[in-house]
């Protein structure tokens, strides 16, 4: 079959694969073909184990694969044949030279221009899709037509705004998509190209255009608002644990606010996933970068108070085991950065693990999607963790349970079975808020919120 387009990306993670998955599913008329440098991915792409959890995905991959959605690891092919290449290899925070820990690390990103570059023979359209700092574009668009006489390339930011856990539904009904190119006669011709994509099922109205820069920093900008929002509402939980205020309420009744709004203020143990601090630290790096000092400390600060949530929450069950842990069995309920997914990239889990560990704790890790990631993430610790799928065997024994994640699964668990295999006193500490606090307590346990005061049974 001929085929109206081809388009190729590369990267097969977690949003390049849904990404393309439900651009096949949605242009038929499309080849869409995903390589990526990781055979092993690549294989899981191929099988009926997808190597990423996401609610739908099994379903969209199942009606397109084969018919005119590939996966592959023959990069170079993929890029001689197609006319569209988006790119979403890894772009993490640089961990060593200038701006380690706060600029991106954009070996992956660079490799990936000099291969197409290598391997293109005729004018491509290169996407953005990794998160990339504001100007990488420019930075690409200078490598790529740097031969003369070799094919004209035209770099077009397509920023992802896709959620884990939800990314099947935001790819399908995004609140917006977010094309931005040179304003060059060349460069919107490609942005019209791209536009053209994602308006076989996207409304015009929401397939925003802009300058290439606004594009970029839309998506660090978005990331680090919802960051803030997360932080902001975190910073006063800490205030509502020492009075009888209950953040809950206080974040209904400020989110009923229309200029506010309801979400992204559900207090927690802290933030985690692999864009909100390295987008907002990427922010942090650029703002020095122009001398803007007070910028940087600005944004500095959501990744500050998201790392002190986490340290007062590990601090918290140290004090309330009695000013130790050394020994005690504690169960860590949850280790994903959120519910419905598998990723464990930046989770707040993997802090408060190694808190407690370095506190000599006997941890047991709990999770329904997301024990593989969990045990690779703490593979350097031997000895005081084990891992558990059942979370009544994890929670055996135990001294504490910390609900790390907001698993569904953990709301309708039988705590008086819990309750009577744990150690007594018993603690619960929900990081997540998401536990009938009074019924809990009511039970036996000794309960710690986040942002209301704790119900104890002692003084
Ligand atoms: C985020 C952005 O939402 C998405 O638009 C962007 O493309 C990528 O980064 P993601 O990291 O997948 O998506 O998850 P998100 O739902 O934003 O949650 C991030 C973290 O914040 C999670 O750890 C979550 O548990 C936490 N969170 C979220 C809260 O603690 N409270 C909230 O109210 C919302
Ligand atoms: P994201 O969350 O941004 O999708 P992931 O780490 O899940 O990030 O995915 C990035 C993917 O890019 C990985 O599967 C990695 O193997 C792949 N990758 C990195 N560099 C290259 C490259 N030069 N060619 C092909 N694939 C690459």
């Amino acid at each position: 079959m001929e085929f109206e387009k081809d388009i190729l990306c590369i990267g097969a993670g977690y949003v390049g694969g849904p990404t393309m998955a439900v651009i096949a599913d949605r242009c038929p008329h499309y080849r869409v073909t995903v390589v990526d440098i990781d055979e092993d991915r690549i294989r899981a792409w191929n099988s009926d184990r997808l190597p990423i959890y996401e609610p739908g995905l099994d379903e969209v991959v199942a009606r397109a694969r084969g018919r005119n959605l590939f996966f592959s690891t023959a990069l170079e092919d993929g890029i001689r044949n197609s006319d569209i290449i988006f790119v979403s290899v890894n772009t993490p925070t640089k961990t060593f030279g200038q701006g380690a820990g706060r600029a991106a690390d954009l070996q992956y990103w660079e490799k990936t221009a000099r291969q197409i570059l290598r391997n293109a023979e005729s004018h491509k359209i290169i996407v953005e899709k990794s998160t990339l700092p504001v100007r990488t574009a420019a930075a690409m668009e200078r490598i790529l037509n740097a031969a003369p006489d070799g094919p004209r390339f035209d770099v077009v930011s397509n920023p992802e705004f896709l959620a884990e856990g939800t990314a099947v539904r935001d790819l399908e009904s995004p609140d917006r998509v977010l094309v931005g190119s040179r304003e060059t006669p060349e460069g919107v011709q490609a942005r019209k190209a791209v536009v053209e994509i994602y308006a076989n099922w996207v409304s015009r109205e929401r397939i925003l255009e802009s300058n290439i820069w606004s594009s970029e920093l839309s998506k660090l900008t978005a990331n680090a608002f919802l960051a803030q929002r997360i932080s902001s509402i975190n910073s006063i939980s800490a205030l509502c644990e020492k009075t009888n205020a209950v953040i809950d309420e206080v974040a209904y009744a400020i989110g009923t606010d229309s200029r506010i709004g309801s979400k992204f203020l559900k207090a927690s143990v802290g933030f985690g996933g692999s864009c909100f601090k390295k987008d907002i630290l990427n922010l942090v790096y650029i703002c020095e970068n122009y001398g803007l000092e007070e910028v940087a400390r600005y944004w500095e600060s959501v990744v500050r108070i998201n790392e002190w949530q986490e340290k007062r929450f590990v601090r918290n069950i140290l004090s309330n085991l009695f000013d130790t842990v050394a020994g005690k069995r504690v169960a860590l309920f949850g280790f994903a950065f959120k519910a419905n997914t598998g990723d464990t990239r930046e989770s707040p889990a993997i802090y408060v693990a190694r808190g407690l560990l370095e506190e000599r704790a006997r941890l047991v890790i709990t999770d329904p999607k997301a024990l593989g990631n969990a045990r690779a993430v703490l593979a350097d610790v031997d000895g005081n963790v084990s891992f558990e799928e059942d979370p009544y065997k994890a929670a055996e024994g135990a001294h504490a349970i910390a609900v790390l994640t907001e698993w569904d699964l953990y709301r309708g668990l039988d705590y008086e079975r819990i309750y009577r295999s744990m150690v007594s006193p018993a603690f619960i500490f929900d990081g997540r808020n998401i536990l009938d606090h009074q019924k809990l307590y009511e039970i036996g346990f000794n309960v710690f919120a986040i942002g209301k005061a704790p119900l104890k049974h002692f003084k």
